[in-house]
């Protein structure tokens, strides 16, 4: 078992975060999960999910919302504001980290070293270890200034893997374009998973039966 950190800023695509929190466990990691009070907003907006009160509380909804209930849960929510988490040190073993969906406001102090609140200092930390940091931008059109930061960020060690699911795989559903990127996150961890079909090639035959019509 690995341990895991994910972030959830207030960029748009908070299923892609659930998805992920329910992957890890189930494929046999503990998770640290932070999330900004931005990211705490768009989960109300996009999924439903209401968080209040204190951190433990929250934990509980959480816990709740994706079904987990057993007391000896590997998911901790920790709190944005505690720059004092063990996940705030380089002696944390952090496997990787991932930041989902990653808000351009939280990628640009990432880039710039800014580390005002637990998700930042976390990053900041993965970079400092070399450790692994995949962020997962949800923004469109980008300026200037979006695309220096990724580059910052990249140049400094982390993975860009934006939410821009594919269409090869024929998707039937909203949940298997979700499945897509949840699949490609965890290929950058190196955690094997099945959540979307890879690519094979193309059908020669069927290729031919269109070239014949
Ligand atoms: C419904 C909603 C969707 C948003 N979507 C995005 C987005 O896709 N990308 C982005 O960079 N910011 C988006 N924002 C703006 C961020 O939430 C805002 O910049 C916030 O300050 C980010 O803070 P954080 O990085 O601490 O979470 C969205 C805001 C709302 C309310």
């Amino acid at each position: 078992m690995s341990v895991y950190i994910v972030g959830i800023t207030g960029g748009s695509g908070a299923p892609y975060a659930l998805r992920l929190l329910d992957m890890l466990p189930q494929l046999g990691h503990a998770v640290k999960v932070v999330i900004s009070p931005a990211g705490e907003r768009v989960l109300r907006i996009e999924t439903g999910l209401q968080l209040h009160g204190d951190v433990i509380e929250k934990q509980g909804q959480l816990h709740r919302f994706l079904g987990l209930e057993a007391p000896e849960l590997p998911l901790e929510l920790l709190d944005h504001g505690n720059l004092a988490a063990p996940i705030s040190s380089g002696s944390f073993p952090a496997a990787g980290m991932v930041i989902v969906p990653c808000s351009m406001g939280s990628l640009g102090r990432i880039a710039a070293g800014v580390s005002t609140n637990l998700i930042e200092r976390a990053a900041d930390v993965m970079l400092k270890e070399r450790r692994q940091l995949v962020l997962v931008p949800r923004e469109t059109p980008l300026n200037d200034i979006h695309l220096q930061n990724m580059l910052a960020v990249r140049r400094a060690g982390a993975d860009i893997l934006p939410a821009m699911p594919g269409f090869y795989h024929h998707p039937k559903s909203v949940s298997d374009l979700v499945d897509m990127i949840v699949g490609k996150i965890l290929d950058r961890l190196g955690i094997e998973n099945a959540l979307f079909q890879r690519w094979h090639g193309e059908d020669v035959d069927e290729l031919l039966k269109i070239d014949d019509d």
